[in-house]
């Protein structure tokens, strides 16, 4: 399917529900990704500079995990700052595949490294971290492929479905694969609540920017002001919520529909799991990883795992 017509289909089937809802991965069109670069500076949103500070402090313990002559292959690049730190301390990396959602931000980020390491292999990959993909053959030899997960995307998956990502991951890289994984931690509620709903209201506009993008890309008609963002941390299932809460109710186009909401009514747009180490570890050893090792911050904000591919799982 061609990708409007997924974008308008994937809206209406997650306004079609009984609780509304739209895939988190639409936030990031060229203005939403600003936008979330514009978050990661914010003091409030500490993930960000939290794992870049375990980053900077154990990276040479993670790059000898992982070994000399590596295929890294990356899920949702970005601005890949972190990415440059693991490269920098791994010993001659074979090839890096940075794959992402946002074309011009993947660009990017994959120039840049092709002109900071002018030997290493770099293979760019446009697309949904869901999508089936095949691991590009290098001139030279490999002795594993590691896929690297920062920034703790993996929360924005149900536990199911990032269990499902996790066993994708298992068996593209294979026997002998590695994975390097950044995970916010659980903390005291406020702590979580200020990171997305932040003082400056940067969290807001990233958010709303959903609507923006609705209305300009598939024709949608949303009254955008009478939308307020909101984010609020549910115990029960271990995660903050992002909602956009209608105030008034109204009926809005969209395509060929009318989409009815209630006063109060809400759209869920993004969820972010937080995970205990442990938690986190026994969900990943479903999926056929072994723990190797766990680094986090002196405060315990923010984890990387380092996993292996369980021998004979697959
Ligand atoms: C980079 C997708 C993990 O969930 O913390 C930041 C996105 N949403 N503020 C996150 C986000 C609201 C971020 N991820």
């Amino acid at each position: 399917m061609p990708e409007p017509d997924r974008f308008l289909e994937d809206v209406l089937a997650g306004l079609r529900g009984e609780q509304k809802t739209l895939p988190c991965k639409y936030l990031y069109d060229a203005r939403g990704s600003l936008l979330f670069e514009e978050i990661c500076e914010l003091d409030e949103y500490y993930p960000t500079r939290t794992e870049f500070d375990i980053m900077e402090s154990s990276v040479a313990d993670m790059a000898g995990h992982l070994g000399e002559s590596v295929l890294l292959i990356e899920y949702g690049s970005g601005s890949s700052r972190k990415t440059r730190l693991l490269l920098d301390a791994m010993r001659a990396p074979a090839g890096y595949v940075p794959i992402d959602i946002s074309g011009e931000i993947l660009e990017e980020s994959a120039s840049a490294i092709v002109q900071r390491y002018p030997g290493l292999e770099v293979f760019p990959i446009c697309a949904d971290y869901l999508m089936p993909l095949q691991i590009p053959k290098l001139a030279k030899s490999v002795s594993r492929s590691v896929v690297y997960f920062p920034g703790s995307t993996i929360g924005n998956f149900r536990p199911e479905e990032a269990l499902e990502f996790l066993n994708r991951v298992a068996h593209l890289i294979g026997e002998g694969g590695g994975l390097l994984i950044g995970v916010d931690l659980r903390k005291e509620p406020d702590v979580l609540r200020r990171a997305y709903d932040d003082s400056n209201g940067v969290t807001a506009a990233f958010n709303r920017n959903l609507l923006t993008r609705i209305n300009r890309e598939l024709a949608g008609e949303f009254p955008e002001e009478a939308f307020r963002h909101e984010s609020f941390w549910n115990k029960d299932h271990g995660r903050i919520e992002m909602h956009l809460v209608c105030e008034t109710a109204c009926r809005v186009a969209v395509g060929a529909e009318f989409i009815s909401f209630s006063a109060g009514e809400s759209i869920v747009t993004e969820y972010a799991y937080k995970y205990e180490v442990g938690e986190f570890q026994s969900l990943a050893s479903k999926a056929g990883f072994t723990p190797q090792a766990v680094w986090t911050d002196p405060e315990e904000k923010f984890s990387v795992h380092y996993f292996n591919v369980r021998q004979s799982h697959l």
